[in-house]
């Protein structure tokens, strides 16, 4: 495998990399992470990435014990090991291990890890993805908040887990009040009414890193967004749907629950925004 890992200070191979069966990560998920996307060996928006792995702390409690130059100079110098320019970049934070228990109070020796390796296989954004509505619900802001990026992802694994059984690549699901809320690790946009429109924050979802930086280039573009409630029937009459996410960017769907969006290929205004966002990319 190629790729390099910072564990316990050191750099390691990838298959070398090993924790304690005893770590809380592993066994509760009881972890906060952040992933992001290195181009030409610097990683995109990492201060807004570093300002929500500590935020993901404080609303789990957990009270990270690096500073954020301590886990810069961990990402740039495991970045520097693994020779990759284009990269995968995951650091992940857990609250340790201990006497075996759920009290947080149990948890000794928190572990910082960053994860550098070659990038994933992506979407083939020319053919765009199918999605589904699925019956797995997001979970509530007051069991684990969306907000926080925790280790804890099985909510997400339940709605992937949904959607592929039902031959879609990607899941979206719903609140508890049927609103539309996000994919399995990805936020929605769609352009609805004359305006690309994404569920606001208070649905009960990640911040998205690269759903703010669309909607900062939309409005500077002057494109038409707005934070708004969706409704299932809103995606179904939406004429353009995408995904976005740190390491994918900006996906088109093009089949929502067998139907097609709009004309059932990638659509020109989601196009017009990958550009402005690798324009963006290119300028950094
Ligand atoms: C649940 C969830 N929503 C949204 C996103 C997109 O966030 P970002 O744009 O910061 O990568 C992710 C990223 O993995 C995620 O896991």
């Amino acid at each position: 495998v190629s790729g390099k890992v910072y564990l316990q200070g050191n750099i390691v191979e990838p298959q070398d990399a090993k924790i304690s069966i005893f770590d809380r990560g592993f066994l509760y998920g009881d972890s906060v992470f952040e992933t992001l996307r290195a181009y030409k060996g610097k990683p995109f928006a990492q201060d807004e990435h570093l300002t929500r792995l500590f935020g993901s702390g404080e609303r789990v409690g957990f009270e990270l014990p690096w500073s954020r130059e301590n886990i810069a100079a961990a990402i740039e110098k495991t970045l520097h090991a693994s020779g990759l320019h284009d990269a995968y970049v995951r650091v992940i934070a857990t609250r340790g291990a201990g006497l075996l228990g759920l009290d947080p109070g149990l948890a000794t020796d928190p572990q910082l890890i960053v994860l550098v390796l070659p990038l994933p296989n992506l979407p083939a954004y020319d053919k765009g993805l199918r999605v589904r509505l699925v019956s797995v619900q997001r979970t509530s802001k007051r069991a684990v908040d969306p907000q926080a990026k925790t280790g804890n992802y099985l909510n997400s694994v339940l709605a992937m887990r949904e959607a592929k059984e039902q031959g879609a690549d990607e899941a979206i699901m719903l609140d508890r009040d049927g609103r539309v809320a996000e994919a399995s690790a990805a936020n929605v946009f769609a352009w609805v009414d004359d305006g690309w429109k994404t569920p606001p924050l208070d649905v009960g979802i990640l911040s998205g890193i690269t759903r703010q930086v669309i909607l900062r280039l939309c409005k500077e573009q002057h494109i038409p967004v707005e934070e708004k409630v969706l409704w299932p029937q809103d995606l179904q009459r939406a004429t353009e749907i995408f995904l976005c996410a740190s390491v994918r960017e900006i996906v088109p769907v093009v089949i929502l629950d067998g139907a097609s969006v709009g004309s059932g290929k990638p659509g020109e205004k989601t196009q017009q925004l990958r550009m402005l966002y690798q324009q963006l990319l290119a300028a950094q």
